[in-house]
């Protein structure tokens, strides 16, 4: 069904009030493919959205917004090292990770309670606590949006990289994705080192995988805001990746600076250690602001706009930029 003047205030997890002309919910691979023929929509501008998680509306959209509603999660299959797990690109990513759990399957559970759906989560390749989606990946299903076509990507097609893939360049726009199959393995190791969950798991001597589960949540539930409560799309910027030389030039004016090596040489900072120095936890511009236990995210404190949050952006990187000679690069997408 076509739906007209659609607010999107329910799709985006800033809260912005912007409304797009039109909204379909897409809930088949079948919807997903007549889309191309769809006359009512040809020539509009075509916004995909799932959970709304990683975008910031910073305007109300004259085109049509697709809602990717598309359910479904079954085992379809194993080898001798792995399960194969396809779930539809509509499902809620969290509650995703904990049925996996209850079906005796782990190797998700770093990645709980990261808001969004199955569906977004290659896009940006979630990544969380030592885990990156991408590692647990073994295939999609997608339909481009201009010719219909059904079409599957491979992990190589998919291209991840740190909070990166096909998806937000080359293929941005041109696809919806379907369904995603993960590759759960059936020997299963804890990962464990990162620090806030090595914390939370304090005693555990071996940590099963719901132990790890459950020290996420509660580790996600006392540094993040809740977007329900508190509008926000998680890490506002990602965490820059600087050369070795760059590195120790930042380390010898400032010896603080939270760092973590890379296996090819290059140093990854912590962008909300940066922030964070730079005076900006719990300040804002209107009703944006930096969350006050975490200075990578940014929230929306009530009535912000999506241009006031861009605006603090700037400000941010700007700062960081004179203090540290660090560019910051958003992780979400803006419309
Ligand atoms: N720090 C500060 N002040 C702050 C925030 C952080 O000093 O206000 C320092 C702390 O020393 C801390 C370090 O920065 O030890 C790293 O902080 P944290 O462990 O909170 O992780 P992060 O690097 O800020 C990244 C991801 C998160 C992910 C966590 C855990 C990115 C852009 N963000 O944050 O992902 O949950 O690690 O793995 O890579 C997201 O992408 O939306 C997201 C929340």
């Amino acid at each position: 069904m076509l739906l007209a003047d659609y607010s999107l205030l329910r799709h985006n997890t800033f809260g912005f009030d912007a409304r797009a002309r039109y909204a379909m919910h897409i809930d088949s691979v079948d919807a997903a493919a007549a889309l191309a023929t769809d006359t009512r929509i040809a020539n509009m501008p075509q916004l995909v959205l799932g959970g709304g998680s990683n975008v910031v509306l910073t305007r109300d959209f004259d085109g049509v917004a697709l809602i990717v509603a598309i359910a479904g999660k079954r085992v379809i299959g194993e080898d001798d090292d792995a399960w194969l797990i396809e779930a539809g690109a509509g499902e809620n990513w969290h509650d995703f990770v904990a049925w996996t759990l209850a079906q005796g399957m782990p190797g998700l559970e770093n990645l709980a309670l990261i808001p969004g759906t199955v569906g977004a989560a290659p896009i940006q390749n979630i990544g969380a606590y030592g885990l990156e989606m991408g590692e647990r990946f073994e295939r999609l299903s997608a339909v481009e949006l201009a010719t219909g076509e059904r079409v599957e990507f491979d992990r190589a097609a998919c291209a991840f990289g740190y909070r990166d893939s096909f998806f937000k360049r080359a293929g941005r726009g041109r696809f919806m994705i379907t369904s995603v199959v993960f590759r759960l393995p059936k020997v299963w190791t804890p990962r464990a080192g990162y620090a806030d969950v090595a914390r939370a798991l304090e005693g555990a001597a071996n940590p099963d995988a719901q132990a790890i589960f459950d020290a996420v949540v509660a580790v996600r539930r006392a540094k993040l805001p809740d977007w329900t409560v508190l509008g926000n799309a998680g890490s506002f910027f990602k965490n820059p990746v600087v050369s070795a030389a760059a590195f120790e030039t930042l380390k010898q004016c400032e010896p603080g600076v939270v760092s973590y090596p890379q296996a090819d040489g290059h140093v990854k900072l912590a962008a909300g250690w940066l922030i964070d120095q730079c005076g900006w936890k719990g300040r804002g511009i209107g009703g944006a602001a930096v969350h006050d236990r975490q200075a990578l995210v940014l929230v929306n404190r009530g009535g912000a706009t999506g241009a006031q949050v861009l605006e603090l952006a700037e400000a941010i990187k700007r700062d960081v930029l004179a203090r540290f000679d660090v560019e910051l690069e958003m992780e979400p997408v803006t419309l």
